[in-house]
């Protein structure tokens, strides 16, 4: 089992350094080679996304990733700015299905901006196809308007769109997701205004004739988006595109209050993912000690139980999580009066701490 580990900037070297002490800890062999990745590897390489790094990727089983960017690149051209790094891997790997869990975890139900009652119990998990839509659509770019309402200015252009193939086979990631679980798809469009959107709604009514065991739903974004904050556990699993999953994913994400615990994993059709945390690189706080480690360390998880298929480790990794939080330890972005305010390294130490206790029985 090869790991490439790709800390990246701000707290991503402090997050990915306490999962990569919970890998070790389990009794498992992996072989883990870090690489350096966005700002840390413009810095160093000038580019975001050097041969070397993707060449690590390309042949390891899965990626663990921490965050990338900082202000400080906004002024680069766009190819060596450090977001262009996960979006290259992401090109490049073909990882085109991105699994988004929203979970309260019911010790953090007070941290959400939501009453208590609309989110205790909360279980939404948004899967967004990754490596199309707007994102990736050529052409794109900048020109001199010939048409449209200012002939003859400046303008710029993306370009949203959709092949079957790529609506089909998200379709299938999320149906078979939804048959382990409760039974029920949403999908996300804008039918009502644009063409791609209509064609990803009839593409996932086709597919849908597969699965007649599953219950799909269709809502627009803009309604999703309402529907999400006002009642949110009318949700299971969403699928949509890859912009309306980029907003949506940020808005479930803090549903649940705590976007410091919540992992994400990114496949492609042969289950090489790569796992990185949903929240960002936060260069505000970068250094200080004082970062969640918690959504790197359930990211791992997920990489043991969906790309190194060791189903027993994740588990385990995941009880380990909910008993500190159980024992009342908090890092700051989480902390609530009556707990125990710790820092990154401390709350990596506790899960370690609290793995061996299981291997011991
Ligand atoms: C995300 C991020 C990325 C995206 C950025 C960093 C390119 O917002 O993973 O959601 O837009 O996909
Ligand atoms: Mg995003």
């Amino acid at each position: 089992m090869k790991i490439a580990v790709l800390p990246g900037d701000g707290i991503g070297t402090e997050i990915v350094a306490e999962a990569v002490k919970v890998l070790h800890a389990l009794d498992l062999k992996f072989e883990m080679e870090e690489a350096l990745v966005g700002g840390a590897a413009y810095e160093a390489h000038g580019h975001p996304l050097p041969e070397s790094t993707l060449k690590l990727a390309k042949e390891s089983d899965a990626i663990l990733f921490g965050a990338v960017g900082d202000w400080k690149y906004d002024n680069l051209d766009r190819p060596l700015r450090p977001e262009q790094a996960i979006l290259g891997l992401r090109k490049s790997l073909g990882l085109f299905a991105n699994f988004r869990p929203a979970i309260c975890y019911e010790e953090l139900v007070g941290a959400s901006s939501l009453k208590p009652e609309l989110i205790s119990g909360l279980d939404i998990l948004i899967i967004r196809e990754l490596t199309g839509d707007i994102y990736f659509g050529q052409p794109r770019g900048r020109r001199v308007a010939t048409d449209g309402h200012f002939p003859g200015a400046e303008e710029a252009f993306d370009t949203m769109r959709y092949s079957r193939p790529e609506i089909e086979r998200i379709a299938h990631v999320a149906f078979q997701a939804a048959r382990k679980r409760s039974k029920k798809v949403t999908s996300v469009d804008k039918a009502n205004v644009l063409e791609t959107f209509q064609f990803w709604k009839d593409v996932v009514t086709d597919v849908h004739k597969e699965y007649p065991d599953v219950a799909l739903d269709h809502m627009y974004v803009d309604n999703a988006a309402m529907q999400l904050v006002k009642e949110p556990k009318k949700f299971d699993v969403v699928v949509t595109g890859n912009m309306f999953g980029d907003i949506l994913s940020d808005e479930a994400s803090m549903l649940t209050g705590s976007i410091g615990m919540l992992p994400s994993a990114s496949l492609n059709s042969q289950n090489q993912g790569l796992y990185e945390p949903s929240h960002g690189s936060a260069p505000d706080i970068a250094g200080k000690g004082i970062a969640n480690p918690l959504a790197t360390i359930l990211s791992a998880a997920m990489m043991l139980r969906f790309s190194l298929n060791q189903a027993n480790s994740a588990d385990r990794i995941e009880t380990a999580v909910k008993s500190v939080l159980a024992s009342g330890l908090r890092t700051v972005d989480i902390w609530s009066e009556g707990t125990q305010k710790v820092s990154t390294r401390e709350m990596g130490e506790a899960v370690v701490k609290a793995l061996t206790k299981t291997t011991k029985g």
